[in-house]
């Protein structure tokens, strides 16, 4: 395994720049998710980090050691590829010891390599090895294709690319689980890409959400869920994202329509010295974040009721207040017998507000701690 570092890698296709200037350090055996919208570059940075794309600006190091101009396969590594990219005519057991085969490995060698790695990947039942892949489920080809990835001795990196995206809910909720458990067994350094947020939090060690061409934030799940750099980031984390709402300050309040929400705890100090006045700025309150009774309160914010979503064992009650759409995540059991265009009365938790600056979209950093 081993550390990977990127300098300054610039990227263009034709005209279109995809990667500005990107720097990056992943620590041995870390695992490092990469997440973004389609779109903004994932697959192309996993290309150049794997040695398979070379028309780029900037450096590549593994362990400090300049790989920019190895081929992949001086590189030490091995690639899951979104569509597995398994070879239809071998069958499963050819497929994954082909890169021992590749290397001309002796049979009782390859044969026992073959039988631990298949003990790691859970392909159960031993004939699923004598198919080809079109015989095998979109779970059990994606188990071949890390099984091929696996194999491999002296491994310095895996790099997937949205190794799931082929999978549906329920097989992709059990293979996220047996690859978070196979990844900690291997110990080796792991560059997972996905556009599915809720992956990366389940997966990582750390996340970088990478977005315009940059990475904007860098950090551990929890600091990313709880600490969002910016609007972008703290809405493209979580079920439903984040409610945003706008409105003014005075007075450690937040005020919006009729309503006012107290934000004392947060200290707009920091607030009215960059914005002075009764700056406007933006609220971010999370779904789960907010309580609801069926009965008015002083400081309840009223709210209508517009539909509600089930999904077990939470609900979602998506409500109105004036033009402001926002989603309470509740137990289902709680939101038994509210219906639509009842007036429900919402209590945002405070400690969990977040404010953001309306011109750039950033975090107003909390005087609170996060915890
Ligand atoms: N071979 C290519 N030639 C030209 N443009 C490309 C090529 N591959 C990808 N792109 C463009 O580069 C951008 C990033 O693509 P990609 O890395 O595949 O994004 P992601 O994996 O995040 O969805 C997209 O705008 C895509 O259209
Ligand atoms: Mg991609």
């Amino acid at each position: 395994m081993s550390k990977i570092t990127l300098e300054n890698i610039t990227k263009y296709y034709d005209e279109n720049l995809i990667l500005d200037n990107i720097s990056l350090e992943i620590s041995d055996g870390e695992f490092f998710c990469i997440t973004g919208p389609s779109g903004c570059g994932k697959t192309t940075l996993l290309r150049i980090i794997a040695g398979l794309d070379n028309k780029y600006y900037g450096k590549i190091y593994f362990d400090d050691i300049d790989y920019t101009d190895l081929s992949p396969s001086e590189r030490n590594i091995s690639m899951v590829f979104q569509d597995f990219a398994l070879y239809p005519y071998m069958i499963a057991r050819d497929n994954i010891s082909f890169p021992l085969r590749l290397k001309k490995y002796p049979a009782e060698i390859i044969s026992r390599k073959l039988k631990s790695t298949v003990d790691m990947i859970d392909l159960e039942v031993e004939n699923y090895l004598d198919m080809f892949p079109k015989e095998l489920s979109a779970g059990h080809r994606q188990r071949v294709a890390t099984g091929r990835a696996i194999i491999k001795d002296k491994l310095g990196a895996i790099l997937m690319d949205e190794p799931l995206s082929n999978l549906d809910a329920r097989i992709r909720m059990n293979t996220k689980t047996y690859l978070k458990k196979l990844v900690i067994t291997l110990d080796t350094t792991t560059i997972y890409v996905t556009s599915d947020s809720s992956e990366a939090m389940a997966l990582a060690d750390r996340i970088a959400i990478l977005n315009n061409r940059r990475f904007e934030q860098i950090d551990t799940p929890y600091n990313i869920y709880y600490q969002p750099k910016n609007m972008f980031i703290a809405d493209f984390f979580g079920t439903l994202g984040i409610n945003f709402i706008s409105g003014t300050v005075k007075d450690n309040k937040f005020y919006f329509g009729n309503y006012q929400v107290d934000i004392s705890d947060y200290s707009d100090k920091a607030i009215m010295d960059k914005i002075p006045g009764e700056p406007e700025i933006i609220l971010g309150i999370r779904p789960e974040d907010i309580n609801f009774s069926t009965k008015p309160s002083k400081y309840g914010i009223k709210a209508k009721v517009d539909l509600i979503q089930l999904f077990p064992p939470k609900a979602n009650i998506r409500c109105r207040i004036g033009n402001f759409i926002i989603n309470v995540i509740c137990l289902s059991k709680d939101s038994i017998g509210i219906q639509k265009n009842r007036d429900i009365y919402l209590d945002f938790n405070k400690n969990k507000i977040l404010l953001f600056y309306p011109h750039n979209e950033e975090l107003i950093p909390p005087a609170r701690s996060a915890s």
